[in-house]
């Protein structure tokens, strides 16, 4: 017999654990939902072009793509922000703001540790066609009321930046390939203080600027106290006084919200990805060593890319792999176990039909209900509800049925106890 095991970095979910999984993906969506997202469904495979426009090197070194039969190149989705812009663009009739939500799997080739599968999902939820920082904070809002649900809140800070206010900046400094230095900032957080430095003067920061380099990138604190000190340290050129007024406005709307004390403004983060055009956030256990909850930012320029249309966008994916991490870590994981509400025992064949009317019925009125399928004793299905974990087992047999009753048995106490036919579904909904 050839044993096969799953790649790396590619999961097998029994049901007790996936239970979990829907608990949590349950919270983000229903989130999502309650404010007015939208759900669609996107291919897995799309042609590989589609993230050679603007995903960037790291992402394209990491896809997993091939040759279909037909000859073309393809890919299977690392991410879903390229398809959302295809969508959106194809659609001219769409009214403004499109809101959409998804949960589906993306697949990367990276080197796999806590928190990086090669198969993992992800929620996008984004906003197309709010060019105003209300989109920004609406999309935040969304991320910290996920949090909130999970029991986490206190333990999840949102790091902010704005690529265009970085950018002039380390242009002050006299930097002229400042996209080569933001990928090395990009990296600072998995670097030394000494490694920082070294990759710094490797892409060319002359030795007297690596210093002021290495303080802009410390910047980090509450949102409005570091916009204020911004406010007046920042260059005097008009990109930057503009990001610098924008992040002031982001902070007012946060606040609206209820979630600017979540929200730090950090000038490290600036996201590997290509397209983002200004705004840029993460999520980070503030206590912990774990890489980003989640990851996002506006990309105002995509869009435009495949079409004739413009249209401003904003939102974020939300990573499950780190989440459960930090979930697990303080006891907020959903218990892995299956649940059932009800199982409905047959005492003998000739009583099966009735039971399964009884289990209709109870599935009518909403409950998770099972029957015995395997032909077991009343001893074997009492142990089969056990391991379901069923609440209560209604065992249905022919000397009750004559008085119009069946038992209903309480399997966390054990109890038994009569219950007329009639008043079955009222007393176990
Ligand atoms: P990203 O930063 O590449 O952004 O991914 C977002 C989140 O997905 C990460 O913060 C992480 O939680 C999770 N994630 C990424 N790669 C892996 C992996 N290999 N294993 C497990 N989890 C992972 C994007 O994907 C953008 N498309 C997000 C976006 C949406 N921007 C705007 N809208």
């Amino acid at each position: 017999m050839t044993d096969i095991e799953s790649l790396k970095g590619f999961y097998d979910r029994y049901p007790e654990e996936f239970a979990a999984w829907r608990e949590v993906i349950d919270v983000v969506e229903t989130t999502a939902a309650e404010f007015g997202f939208r759900e669609i469904d996107t291919p897995a495979v799309e042609r590989r072009e589609l993230y050679e426009i603007k995903s960037g090197e790291e992402l394209m070194d990491q896809t997993y793509s091939f040759e279909d039969k037909g000859g073309r190149a393809v890919t299977l989705t690392p991410e879903q922000t390229p398809t959302r812009a295809r969508l959106v663009q194809q659609r001219k009739d769409l009214k403004t703001p499109i809101k959409w939500y998804d949960t589906s799997k993306r697949w990367r080739y990276e080197n796999v540790q806590k928190g990086r599968d090669r198969e993992f999902f992800q929620t996008d939820i984004d906003v197309f066609g709010i060019e105003s920082v209300e989109a920004d904070a609406e999309v935040i809002a969304v991320a910290a009321t996920i949090y909130e649900r999970l029991g986490v809140a206190d333990r999840v800070e949102f790091l902010i930046n704005d690529r265009t206010l970085l950018e002039s900046i380390l242009s002050a400094y006299g930097i002229d390939n400042t996209e080569a230095v933001m990928g090395v900032i990009d990296d600072k957080e998995k670097l030394s203080d000494a490694e920082f430095r070294t990759e710094l003067l490797g892409v060319g920061v002359s030795s007297d600027i690596v210093d002021n380099v290495v303080e802009t990138t410390s910047v980090r604190g509450p949102i409005r106290e570091e916009v204020e000190r911004m406010a007046a340290i920042a260059p005097d050129d008009e990109d930057a006084q503009a990001a610098v007024d924008r992040m002031a406005d982001l902070a007012d709307a946060l606040e609206s919200y209820g979630v600017a004390d979540a929200c730090k403004l950090d000038l490290s983060i600036v996201r590997g990805l290509a397209y983002y055009t200004g705004l840029v956030f993460e999520a980070f256990d503030s206590e912990g060593e774990l890489r980003a909850l989640f990851g996002g930012g506006r990309y105002d320029d995509l869009v435009g890319l495949f079409g004739s249309q413009d249209v401003p966008a904003v939102g974020f994916a939300f990573g499950y792999s780190t989440t459960r991490e930090l979930l697990k870590k303080e006891g907020e994981w959903p218990s892995e176990a299956l649940s059932t509400d009800v199982y409905v025992a047959a005492v003998s064949d000739d009583v099966r039909e009735a039971a399964l009317g009884f289990a209709s019925e109870l599935r009518e009125a909403g409950l998770v209900v099972e029957t015995g399928l395997a032909g077991r004793g009343l001893g074997g299905q009492f142990g089969y509800a056990d391991s379901i974990n069923a609440e209560t087992v209604l065992i249905v047999g022919q000397r009750d049925l004559e008085n119009d009753e069946v038992t209903v048995r309480d399997m966390a106490s054990g109890d038994e106890e009569q219950v007329p036919v009639e008043d079955v579904v009222g007393e176990l909904v």
